[in-house]
């Protein structure tokens, strides 16, 4: 066994602040109300968590062992700062630039980033392990950073490829319809296993080929992986590479003997994990099936949106729908992705605030995958001041539709399409869905007839007798509703 230097207290004791400090954040960012404060006790933690790390590995650091802490020694801290100031100023200006409705991708992009830190670090380890303090006076790398190394680099890969993977489909520069290669479960069971088995192998011989074997299988299983998933299992895939990008942190911190590290890592593997089976609730999919790659997936497509028959649809105007909801007694507002396009949110609650105005009842349902990444809609909602207790989750509301006058569909698709209930060969059968179809009207704002929701999929609520089609931007019709219903005169 290698020895352990002791850890100096004040650096414990920092590290166990910022982990309270990024738990503090987990838990502010679980509600739109309290996030902004979230978001800043996370940034607290990051901060004392960075500056704690490079004080404690700085060359001016004592060289008492009692107040040292083990791990590598950083020499060269105008890089490591010139880097942090290079990475802050992307930061900033990504942050300031990025649309709303890129954030998926973004997110997608910077877990690419760790996955590909988590397998430089682990290379930098294994090619020059004495300087990790990792190997013994021969250079054999001890058994336990082994383990650590092997899980490192797989985990990191993976997140790596399939982050990139989930990047390009959520882009739109890759079809976000599934791939489906032949006898793709036996060669990623056949990859799966080989990586296994390398890992468990490399205890015994730390050879490079062995090394640089694990590194590219797990790169090519994180692409194998994703490729598969499409239509509406990607926000399941999002928040598994989010967990997968904690655990391969988590790794790094092992290499780096630094408890932050792993503190976060585990937090975020965990947060993601969890999310990700409150996603496959949310979707009805087992969390299993999406992870093996579109196994739930028919390898025919899904009827994905090809040859669309041509049938018989109403269109609809502006003040059409301003005069059907204004005559409304109740009327529940189903947002989706093309709400988050337009920007929508502040004309739809102006149009909510005329009609509450006009004695309606107006609630907001909210699917829990609507948009392109968990909670996307509740945060544009929130954005524009829509009060919290009109805006209702799925099960809470789904039985109300029955029941009310009109359900305005503005920019969703997927998430309220009833072929999720009655057709097997869809690609998102199973899925739970608003069931808009039971209002007495349904107004569905889109920009064409042609456009098909994430899954690529026709919707029959768009040609029921009921349904009237408002085809245009979502923000110009939800504007000139606006202006309608303030020339009807009231
Ligand atoms: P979608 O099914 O993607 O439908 C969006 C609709 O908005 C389309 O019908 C589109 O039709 C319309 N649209 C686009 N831009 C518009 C604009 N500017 N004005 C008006 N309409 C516009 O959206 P959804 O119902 O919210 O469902 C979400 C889908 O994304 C699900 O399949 C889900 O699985 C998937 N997904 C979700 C997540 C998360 S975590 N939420 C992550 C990845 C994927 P036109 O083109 O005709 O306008």
């Amino acid at each position: 066994m290698h020895e352990v230097a002791p850890i100096n207290p004040w650096v414990a004791l920092a590290y166990l602040a910022s982990g309270i400090l990024f738990i503090l954040a987990l838990r502010g960012l679980s509600s739109p109300a309290s996030s902004r404060r979230g978001n800043r006790f996370g940034m607290i933690g990051m901060t004392i968590a960075v500056v704690t790390t490079l004080i404690t590995h700085a060359p001016w650091k004592s060289g008492d062992a009692a107040n040292s802490y083990v791990g590598i020694d950083v020499t060269a801290m105008a890089e490591i700062l010139g880097a942090i100031a290079i990475g802050a100023i992307i930061g900033i200006v990504m942050a300031r630039r990025i649309a709303m409705t890129a954030m998926p991708q973004l997110v997608a992009a910077f877990h690419s980033l760790v996955g590909l830190a988590a397998v430089a670090v682990a290379a930098a380890a294994y090619l020059n392990p004495g300087a990790f303090h990792i190997a013994d006076e021969i250079g054999q790398i001890f058994a336990v950073s082994r383990i650590e190394m092997g899980l490192g680099i797989a985990i990191g890969a993976i997140t790596f490829s399939g982050s990139v993977i989930a990047f390009l489909k959520l882009n739109g520069n890759m079809s976000g319809a599934p791939i489906m290669l032949p006898a793709r479960h036996v060669i990623n069971l056949g990859t799966l296993a080989a990586i296994i088995g390398l890992v468990a192998y490399f205890l015994t011989d730390q050879s490079p080929w062995v090394f640089w074997t694990i590194t590219a299988l797990s790169f090519l299983i994180g692409f194998l992986l994703i490729i598969p998933i499409g239509g509406a299992d990607m926000p399941v895939v999002v928040s598994m590479l989010n967990s997968y990008s904690g655990w391969a942190a988590a790794a790094m911190g092992f290499t780096l003997g630094n408890t932050a590290m792993i503190i976060t890592g585990a937090l975020v593997g965990s947060s993601g994990a969890i999310l990700s089976y409150i996603m496959c609730r949310a979707m009805n999919r087992s969390f299993i099936s999406v992870i093996a790659g579109g196994f739930g997936a028919d390898d025919s497509g899904g009827g994905a949106g090809g040859s669309k028959e041509q049938r018989p649809w109403k269109p609809g105007s502006a003040e059409d729908a301003a005069f059907l909801m204004s005559q409304a007694e109740n009327v529940i507002i189903v947002p989706g992705y093309g709400m988050a396009v337009a920007q929508a949110q502040h004309a739809l609650r102006e149009m909510s605030d005329m009609l509450k105005k006009e004695g309606v009842n107006v609630k907001y349902a909210i699917h829990p995958v609507a948009g392109r990444m968990p909670g996307h809609m509740n945060v544009l909602l929130a954005e524009a001041n829509v009060p919290y207790d009109e805006v209702f989750e799925l099960e809470d509301i789904n039985g109300e539709f029955a029941q009310c006058d009109v359900a305005f569909v503005i920019g969703a698709n997927d998430v309220t399409n009833p072929a999720a209930k009655t057709d097997k060969s869809s690609p998102i059968y199973g899925m739970p869905v608003l069931d808009v179809e039971k209002a007495k009207t349904v107004l569905f704002v889109k920009r064409s007839m042609g456009g098909v929701g994430y899954a690529g999929v026709d919707n029959d609520v768009f040609y029921m007798d009921q349904t009237m089609m408002l085809l245009g931007d979502a923000k110009k019709m939800a504007d000139d509703i606006v202006k309608a219903l303030s020339g009807s005169g009231h």
